[in-house]
């Protein structure tokens, strides 16, 4: 490990428990966090890992309404499917805590009040919108009005779905409340801020300097945020759902969620150091732990900025040390979203996979969405399962144990292997262990596959079933070697593969494993003369019905788009020859910085990794994306246009938009895994 750290606290983004999640929240961060947990509790490491249900928010009221129940029945149901969620697929958290415990509201409050009393917050009056038929104060998803860009009549008062526009609902025409279809009135009332700007300077410091080695997709989303300039931030709300405002006067006030719901780390590890006889200071307050935060990348602004301003304010507490936040995974082409019904939900595979949860996890990270969107296919999960985790792992396991039972009575043989296995092993967990540290999931497995992907080697080469008839001798040693190398999979496998790694055991016939990280290259984890179980089938094959079934379930499912409002097909363009399409250079490049430009409600600087340098591009897409959302965004650039100056600032290329009969626009993209400056011809 590189830095000693006495202890570590992993948090896992708390899930908002109304509704269900996805497969890509999972690849996004439960699956990475658990990895690295499991890791760092096999090298003995002194591990918290904390995850919880968000259960307040505006959303959750908001939701209530509409389904005419209370926000309590709601995020009781959803803790409950979380929890069975996340356990069936093998998320290991030391404590999945909830943010309605009486212990959550006390530690927020104790820390607002903190905050409060040295002033590092400020009171504020303004005008906000109020329903005066439901006598409540609107967020602004609870105003509804028409896009002044492209006339959706169902906008929210923070975006439009339609468009992609970010909105305030002063820009909607005709807002109506969403409770009572009355338009609002604006009435005064006050709320507590949180003043970022205060905290730039040292922001800028201790990110954008002292943390360097952050991926790159959330280092350029936090320079983005910062040198767009913080503003102060309202951590209160008006809205009778959450953690009340400990002050006097302050009836019908709420702290934010987006306050309190960090907050929920510490208090859920308080209430792990309750349960488990710790101390949770140490976890929270000692510089020696190390404190990471996964996320997907829509969280990284309050986990990067805005919590850290938090901790920094009150003062006892360490910071993070890291934030290895993933970008989206996509699912079979298009932008996965509950809501839209093109996802695969946790439960929904759970159901329809049954015990089948490590060939997800297999599949979900060989894709993971590291630094840049991923997808994942249907077909692809079944090619993983087909062809690796079946035909390389399975095989090389199912082989073993026959052969082991069928000439030694399914004892292990006497003779020591031969081979330089201990090297290759030792290796190969050097590289899983330096990628795993390093976040890079994708790598690890593969690495771990490669000492699969050696014994199925060591087999077709040494032809066991062959050697056995001429050098009976040295096939005791090469299956001896097997039997190693299979128990060494075991361990390394276990943080990726959990439930496979227990199967190992039993399949090895070992009860107690005692075996740590420390162990993997050892050539003599399984005594000789020790018996191992008959050959069981590790992983079954996937037919192609199975995930037919699941290709027509999406589709049929997908939510119809809204009526069109222009469409009209645009015309073909006049006939070019080849000459003049080959004149363009066009480049798969990646967008590593972007803000927008003052002044210009359309354009947005980017800055676009394209192989041979980084450049500067000034692109029309304000309107549909946030500069935020994009960094690490794989784009391709139209790179020997004619430079020329938007609003005074050089614009060097073009990024290629796909734009479609609303006019909406998206990234047109070679497919994932294209390095940056490949051709595009
Ligand atoms: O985006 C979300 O789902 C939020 N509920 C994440 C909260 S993370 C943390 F702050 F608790
Ligand atoms: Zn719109």
């Amino acid at each position: 490990m590189s830095k000693e750290f006495k202890r570590y606290t992993i948090t896992a983004a708390l899930p908002y428990a109304n509704g269900s999640k996805h497969i890509g929240h999972l690849a996004g961060a439960y699956l990475p966090a658990d990895i690295y947990a499991r890791y760092l509790r096999k090298n003995n490491k002194d591990v918290a890992f904390i995850c919880g249900s968000d259960e307040h928010g505006a959303a959750i009221t908001l939701q209530a309404i509409e389904e005419q129940t209370t926000p309590k029945e709601i995020v009781d149901k959803y803790h409950t499917l979380l929890i069975r969620c996340f356990r069936e697929l093998g998320i290991s958290f030391d404590i999945y805590h909830r943010t309605t415990e009486p212990l959550h509201h006390e530690t927020a409050q104790e820390f607002f009040l903190n905050l409060y009393n040295k002033g590092e917050l400020v009171e504020e009056s303004s005008l906000q919108f109020y329903d005066e038929e439901a006598n409540i104060f609107l967020a602004d998803r609870y105003i509804i009005g028409t896009c002044p860009t492209c006339a959706n009549e169902k906008a929210y008062g923070d975006q439009c779905e339609k468009c992609g526009r970010t909105l305030s609902p002063d820009e909607l025409i005709n807002p109506v409340s969403k409770l009572s279809g009355k338009t609002p009135v604006k009435k005064e009332t006050t709320l507590w801020y949180l003043p970022l700007d205060r905290y730039e300077p040292w922001l800028k410091e201790w990110i954008l300097n002292e943390h360097k080695e952050w991926k790159v997709n959330v280092y350029g989303q936090c320079k983005s945020w910062l040198d767009a300039g913080l503003n102060k931030r309202a951590v209160t709300r008006d809205l009778n759902w959450g953690v009340k405002v400990p002050l006097p006067n302050a009836e019908g006030k709420v702290l934010y969620v987006w306050f309190d719901a960090p907050i929920g780390y510490i208090s859920a590890t308080k209430q792990w150091a309750i349960d488990n006889h710790k101390n949770w200071e140490d976890y929270w307050k000692k510089e020696d732990t190390r404190l990471i935060h996964f996320i997907g990348k829509d969280n990284i602004v309050f986990h990067c900025i805005i919590f850290p301003a938090m901790l920094k304010a009150h003062g006892d507490y360490i910071l993070p040390d890291n934030v290895p936040s993933n970008e989206f995974m996509n699912l079979e082409g298009d932008k996965m979203s509950t809501s839209r019904h093109w996802s695969v939900e946790m439960h929904d595979y759970i159901s329809q996979f049954p015990y089948k949860s490590d060939q997800l996890r297999y599949c979900l990270i060989s894709n993971m969405p590291e630094t840049k969107d991923s997808e994942f296919t249907w077909k692809d999960f079944q090619t993983k399962n087909n062809s690796e985790l079946v035909a390389i792992l399975g095989n090389l396991v199912n082989r073993v144990m026959v052969l082991v039972h069928k000439y030694y009575g399914g004892q292990v043989p006497d003779v020591k292997g031969c081979d330089d296995l201990e090297k290759v092993i030792r290796e190969a967990k050097e590289k899983v262990s330096h990628s795993l540290e390093q976040f890079r999931y994708r790598e690890a497995l593969n690495e771990m596959m490669n000492i699969a992907r050696h014994g199925n080697k060591l087999l077709t080469d040494k032809e066991p079933w062959k050697l056995i008839k001429t050098d009976p001798e040295a096939t005791k040693a090469v299956l001896y070697d097997c039997v190693q190398l299979i128990a060494n999979l075991a361990i390394i496998c276990e943080p990726f593969m959990p439930f496979t790694s227990k199967k190992l055991w039993e399949q090895l016939g070992i009860q107690d494993v005692n075996y740590s990280w420390e162990d993997i290259g050892r050539q003599d984890l399984i005594a000789i003369n020790h018996v191992v179980a008959p050959a069981v089938i590790l992983f079954e094959k996937i037919e192609d019905e199975i995930i037919d079934i699941q290709i027509k379930k999406l589709q049929d499912s997908k939510k119809p788009i809204e009526a069109p409002i222009h469409n009209e097909m645009e015309a073909l363009k006049e006939t070019i020859t080849y000459e003049d399409f080959d004149k363009m250079d066009i480049r798969s490049g990646i967008i590593v910085e972007a803000k927008k430009v003052e002044k210009a409600d359309k354009l947005l600087e980017l800055k676009v990794d394209i192989g041979i340098e980084t450049r500067t591009v000034v692109s029309g897409i304000a309107m549909y994306f946030k500069p935020e959302d994009i960094i690490g965004q794989q784009v391709s650039v139209l790179c020997n246009l004619a430079p020329r100056k938007l609003r005074g600032i050089e614009s060097k290329g073009m990024i290629l938009m796909a734009s479609d009969k609303e006019g909406k626009l998206y990234f047109v993209n070679a497919s994932s895994g294209v390095p940056a400056g490949s051709t595009i011809k």
